[in-house]
């Protein structure tokens, strides 16, 4: 979702708001902008619909060599995506930018009657707000800036500068991430630690309720009732190569894989195979708080919320007297739920910020539940929130569509079953399996993408032919078919949806025509039969099946088939969703689409 970058310190403050924006990219946007200020105060305001090279085309007749600037991606909320709607926003002397949405935008503009206003934002009411409190410089501009948020309702992260004070950005944040970038000399600021990589690895992360004055020698934190806070500077860990595509055409293939690698980090020292156990450090529950547990909740968006799904059908399996709840956070936060006693809220994001998210978090946090955290951004909002957490450890991933943290997420929930799992008591022979396949996962994973990747590249034209997609899977492949549903349509705009196989006769059955394909997942072991007996009715209708399946005796009738040989029975699923990572991928391509950078779609969802 929308971005924010500023630069002060000795160097051209333009090319590094553009590289930092171009860094925030992956995150989804339809209109960026920045401004400079000269030593004398003049501002260099730059704004374009559309991508950054349009901005870039600007830039090239308005070249300067301003020391000081802030900059902006916008993720159209209130208004149109246009140049007028774009970020930074002017307001007298002032010029803001802004992530989050201000709620009480319409009373507080009735009240801004001296403010021409130009644009349709909420953001532009903040700018004029701020400006109003400023008086043309009268006050200190952070002084400004704190009565102004004191009277707003809503979420936000800003950057602000005044030609006034060309030596200065004022940032706040509460509910959108605000990250200050300490160099030598310079000072950044960004909405995500990417935006930093290779300028500086130290950070600050401003906390919900603070604002900071940034100067390029200087860093002065308070909150918003004027407390002073001293900055704790934290290392930025993600390095240049982890933010680049490395040799591949897309962020998205490069992030599948990976899947081999970032998996080896998620499990660095918590799974033992010799002895068939698992340690997790970061939870930081105690054995007795463990053997307590009898009802998990799991909390996700989009494909966290699936990988939740797909953990659930695994933990139940093996951690007795437990009760799981895998939801969707956007309703969850709004049900008027009973949680009962010695429940455990596992908090799932890759980002660490996307906002029904955290509301949940919040929200369950006043119940005095204990949450934990499954995410993978260090220092994120969650992360800091929860009470305990296990990063996933993928490294930044880029594109918006969600692969290697997918995987990664679904691995370090089972193992936090299986922590409780063994505290219960639960044998070690029953655990084990799982506990030796995990630790085998990332060479399955290497070899299963090796050995498929050219085959599912050269279905992928057939495939995008066709107008929607209908995935089938039963047990642990339905979340897994779910999963798979949502990376074509998220990045192929093929209408796509996953059915559990029993619900078939219950409905889509009656959609199976040939403007139709169907995947069916069909993974060994007991509800093998049942599936293929679901899938003979699909056949029977004309269906146009591909089938994926680590089934030797697999002899069905269907258009295509992907046999996978994997030393995995329990994990199949989880290794069938490479191939429908590689697919919705490949259908994308050969459909001549964005990958990486979905229409309508965000990273991080950081708005309701
Ligand atoms: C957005 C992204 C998805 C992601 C979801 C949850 O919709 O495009 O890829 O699954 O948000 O994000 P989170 O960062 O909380 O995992």
């Amino acid at each position: 979702m929308c971005g924010i970058v500023g630069y002060v310190g000795d160097k051209n403050a333009q090319d590094f708001l553009i590289s930092g924006l171009k860094r925030l990219e992956y995150r989804g946007y339809d209109s960026a902008g920045i401004v400079t200020l000269a030593e004398d105060g003049v501002a260099t305001l730059l704004r374009a619909k559309g991508k950054i090279t349009n901005l870039e085309e600007k830039l090239a007749h308005a070249r300067r060599e301003d020391r000081i600037g802030i900059g902006h991606t916008r993720w159209a909320t209130h208004g149109e995506p246009s140049e007028t709607n774009a970020h930074p926003h002017q307001a007298g002397p002032i010029y803001l930018v802004h992530n989050g949405i201000i709620e009480n935008y319409k009373e507080l503009k009735q009240q801004l009657k001296e403010h021409e206003f130009k644009s349709e934002t909420d953001s532009e009411v903040l700018a004029a707000l701020i400006d109003s409190f400023y008086k043309d410089g009268a006050h200190p501009l952070v002084n400004a800036v704190v009565q102004a948020l004191k009277l707003v309702k809503g979420t936000y992260g800003i950057a602000v500068v005044s030609v006034k004070q060309p030596d200065e950005i004022v940032v706040a944040r509460s509910g959108s991430p605000l990250v200050i970038g300490v160099g030598h000399g310079e000072t950044m600021i960004a909405s995500d630690a990417s935006a930093l990589v290779g300028h500086t690895k130290q950070a600050i992360y401003l906390n919900d309720g603070e604002v900071a004055t940034v100067k390029s020698d200087s860093v002065e934190i308070k909150t918003l009732k004027a407390e002073p806070v001293s900055a704790k500077v934290e290392e930025i860990e993600t390095n240049l190569s982890a933010i680049q595509k490395g040799g591949y055409d897309h962020f998205l293939l490069k992030e599948i894989m990976e899947q081999p690698e970032s998996l080896i980090e998620t499990l660095r020292g918590r799974v033992n195979e010799r002895e068939g156990t698992v340690r997790l450090g970061g939870p930081g529950l105690s054995e007795a708080q463990l053997r307590k547990i009898k009802h998990l909740i799991i909390v996700g968006c989009g494909t966290a919320y699936h990988a939740g799904l797909l953990a659930s059908y695994y933990i139940e399996k093996f951690t007795p007297e437990i009760t799981i709840e895998p939801v969707v956070a956007s309703e969850y936060r709004y049900r008027q739920v009973y949680i009962p006693k010695d429940s455990v809220a596992l908090i799932v994001s890759q980002s660490g910020e996307t906002a029904d998210t955290l509301a949940c978090l919040r929200e369950i946090k006043k119940q005095g539940v204990t949450t934990i955290g499954i995410v993978n951004a260090i220092g994120s909002t969650i992360a800091r929130e929860v009470d305990g957490g296990t990063y996933v450890h993928v490294g930044p991933e880029i594109s918006v569509a969600s692969t290697k943290a997918f995987t990664s997420q679904v691995v370090a929930m089972v193992i936090f079953g299986l922590t409780i799992a063994q505290a219960k008591g639960v044998r070690t022979s029953i655990l084990r399996p799982y506990v030796k396949e995990i630790a085998h996962l990332p060479e399955t994973i290497r070899k299963t993408l090796e050995s498929v990747k050219d085959s599912v590249n050269g279905l992928a034209g057939k495939y995008a032919a066709y107008e929607h997609g209908i995935y089938l899977g039963r047990d642990t492949a339905y979340p897994t078919a779910m999963e798979g549903a949502l990376k074509l349509k998220e990045i192929s705009y093929v209408d796509a949806n996953a059915y559990a196989f029993g619900e078939l006769k219950h409905g889509p059955l009656a959609l199976i025509d040939d403007r139709f394909f169907e995947i069916a997942l069909l993974p060994k072991g007991e509800l093998y039969d049942k599936a293929i007996s679901n899938l003979q009715e699909v056949l029977a209708r004309g269906g146009h099946v591909l089938a994926i399946t680590n089934e030797e005796s697999f002899d069905l009738p269907v258009d295509d088939v992907i046999r996978l040989d994997v030393d995995a029975e329990l994990f199949a699923p989880l290794i069938m969703n490479l191939v429908l990572q590689l697919l919705a991928y490949y259908v994308t391509v050969a459909k001549g689409y964005d990958v990486d950078q979905p229409r309508n779609l965000a990273k991080s969802v950081t708005v309701e």
